[in-house]
């Protein structure tokens, strides 16, 4: 039989790769999702992916009754939990909204699954909990820096929370850093809702003609261009990185029942060569302008690889080139579509 994963927020953008990722790899994913931030279109779009429509539950993880039936019943193997609120800005402006879900989430996911025994989880992080980094490319033992919004404080309290649960419960803790692109197939992808913040989103709608111009958030930082520098990685990259987390937990192959590893490429890039890299693999301008910083934003941070590659046998494989282009044809089938 087929181990079952659970995996809260399946439907967002990290989650529907990972739900593909993990059939692909042998794993029986059951999607868990309250469609607060997704569509239930990512459904359709795994589903012509793998060739059936996974198990989905239309659950809030604040429901612990709900959560409960649903463990009893599935008896999963162990849990990927990415259902969380992600907008930096909106965090700032509410953040008991942030607090509510991403940290009392949490919590009501681990009680559930004490009271029905399920043991492993995997956590989404994030690069934020460095902040300004003490040092470049960041170690996992690099400091940590206080959070410089209620959104990075809910990703650093999520760390310590399931620290200090490790005595009953194992945990792989994946710090992100610029999760971008999109499946080469464009059957899923981000699915901004409103406008977005991030720069990839921005950057397509604006070349596919919904935004006048993008807006580059400063050029006179300490930088080769004057630009912020980002690792960013592909999406199907990132999902890989879940299955291998996966497999050390059911493996048991962890050194320790709490695990930090950085998920990204070790490669950062400016704003500017992000610009000008999205032209050269699509041939199409991207009307930009230079404008002010943006409050908050980091100057450069990038990832040491070499605790993943080693230890947890996960590497990148997909180049900006790659992710730029499959980014740009997720958008163009989005800008068919109906529900866009
Ligand atoms: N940028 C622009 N113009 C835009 C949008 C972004 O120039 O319209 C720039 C930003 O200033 C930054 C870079 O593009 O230099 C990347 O910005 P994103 O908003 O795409 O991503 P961030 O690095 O700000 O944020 C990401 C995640 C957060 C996480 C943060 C941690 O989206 O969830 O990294 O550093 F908290």
């Amino acid at each position: 039989m087929k181990s079952r994963i659970i995996v809260t927020g399946g439907l967002g953008f990290i989650g529907s790769h990972t739900v593909v990722a993990l059939h692909e790899a042998g794993f029986e994913p059951i999607i868990i999702d309250n469609l607060s931030n997704s569509r239930l279109s990512a459904l359709d779009g795994i589903e012509n992916l793998i060739g059936f429509r996974p198990q989905f539950a239309q659950i809030d993880v604040n429901d612990a009754f709900a959560l409960k039936q649903l463990f009893e019943e599935v008896k999963p193997q162990a849990v990927i939990h990415f259902a969380a609120f992600k907008a930096v800005g909106e965090s700032v402006e509410k953040p008991l909204m942030y607090y509510r879900n991403n940290v009392g989430g949490l919590i009501t996911l681990l009680e559930m699954m004490k009271e029905t025994g399920i043991k492993d989880v995997v956590f989404s992080s994030s690069c934020t909990v460095y902040g300004e980094p003490s040092e470049i490319p960041v170690k996992e033992s690099t400091e940590t820096k206080p959070a410089e919004s209620p959104y990075g404080a809910t990703k650093q309290m999520g760390e310590v929370i399931l620290k200090d649960n490790s005595s009953w419960c194992n945990t792989q803790c994946l710090r992100y850093f610029n999760p971008i692109g999109a499946h080469p197939s464009a059957e899923i992808g981000e699915l901004p809702l409103g406008v977005p913040n991030n720069l990839i989103p921005y950057l397509t709608q604006t070349v596919a003609g919904i935004r006048k111009s993008l807006t580059v958030f400063g050029s006179d930082y300490d930088t080769p261009d004057g630009t912020c520098i980002r690792d960013y990685i592909h999406v199907v990259d990132l999902a890989e990185a879940h299955v291998s987390a996966v497999k050390r937990l059911l493996d048991q192959s962890y050194a320790d029942s709490f695990e930090v590893f950085n998920i990204g490429t070790g490669n950062g890039s400016t704003v500017l060569e992000v610009i000008q890299g999205f032209e050269k693999a699509t041939g199409l301008p991207v009307p930009h302008t230079i404008g002010d910083r943006r409050a908050g934003d980091v100057v450069k941070v990038w990832a040491e690889t070499t605790k993943v590659e080693n230890v947890l046998g996960w590497k990148a494989k997909r180049n900006l080139e790659t992710m730029l282009k499959d980014a740009w044809n997720w958008q163009k089938k989005l800008s068919e579509r109906a529900d866009n």
